[in-house]
């Protein structure tokens, strides 16, 4: 780093500021870094220490990391989206045909928004499977598994909740089939169909519906969700690491107080 830069990110480490905020700085020692963990609001879900191996490309293949990725993208450029549309039946499909020829980026930004939710669901699916063939469902991670298939469940009804939003015709047929679908149920089916789409048709209020749920109720739930999903993984301690599995690099350093949990439990 350049000594000036250096330097203004020193003072500015030091004002107090910066202390108010990050209130025991980066630390010099073990326990010192500890601290910086556990008193932000943000690092806290994080396991204090971590083992070597936890962090190698092959133990995960990043593929959770890179679903939060997309979803975090989706996050930005929905808000984004959110400024140029409106939920309603007259004004939805010409706010896209704005998006594409008025609006200044406007297409880069739909299919940015549109490619990262095709890949989310891929990397969620994948991440699954990575997680299913590892063995990293077994206890004391049970219950995480429970949280990702909930969240799987929320990334799908996310997509589907999306399709119809253009009110095109792709979109209009592909939810009227969709929502046929649910009034096959048995029992309840009808009812099922009808609190979709607000009625027994596609019509205004289902595409408001969609947008409350698109927009609203399923990102904070996925929000939510997340944040379990995370703290679990701290609270199993830290990621699988199967016992086979050659250590790489120097050093296999240890560890948070919960690992000896999962050293006890997850033996395969
Ligand atoms: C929105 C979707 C999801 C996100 C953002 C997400 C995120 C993550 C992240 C960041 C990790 C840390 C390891 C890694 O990077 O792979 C992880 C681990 C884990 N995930 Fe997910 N996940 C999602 C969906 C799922 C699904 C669908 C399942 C299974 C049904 C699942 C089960 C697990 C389990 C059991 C672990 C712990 C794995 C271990 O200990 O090695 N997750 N997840």
């Amino acid at each position: 780093m350049q000594p000036r830069t250096e330097a203004t990110l020193g003072r500015l480490m030091a004002s107090r500021l910066w202390k108010s905020i990050f209130r025991s700085g980066r630390g010099t020692s073990t326990l010192h870094r500890s601290m910086a963990i556990q008193q932000s609001v943000f690092l806290h879900i994080l396991p204090a220490k971590v083992r070597r191996r936890m962090l190698n490309f092959d133990a995960t293949w990043y593929l959770g990391t890179l679903t939060l990725g997309t979803f975090l993208v989706l996050v930005i450029t929905g808000i984004l989206l959110m400024f140029y549309y409106h939920p309603s039946v007259p004004q939805a499909y010409a706010d896209m045909k704005d998006l594409r020829y008025v609006v200044s980026s406007g297409l880069f930004l739909r299919n940015l928004h549109r490619w990262s939710a095709h890949a989310m669901v891929l990397l969620a699916f994948a991440h699954m499977f990575r997680v299913f063939y590892r063995g990293a469902y077994r206890p004391p991670r049970e219950f995480n598994w429970v949280v990702g298939v909930i969240l799987l469940l929320i990334t799908l009804l996310l997509s589907y909740t999306g399709y119809l939003l253009p009110w095109d015709q792709l979109a209009f047929w592909a939810i009227t089939v969709g929502s046929n679908i649910s009034s096959a149920v048995p029992i309840v089916g009808q009812k099922i169909h009808f609190l979709m789409l607000g009625g027994n048709q596609v019509n205004a209020n289902a595409l408001l519906r969609f947008y409350v749920l698109h927009c609203v109720i399923l990102p904070l739930a996925a929000v939510l969700f997340i944040a379990v999903h995370f703290w679990r993984i701290r609270k199993d301690g830290g990621l699988y690491v199967q016992q086979s599995e050659p250590a790489k690099g120097a050093g296999e350093a240890r560890v948070s107080t919960e690992d000896s949990a999962q050293e006890a439990v997850a033996k395969p």
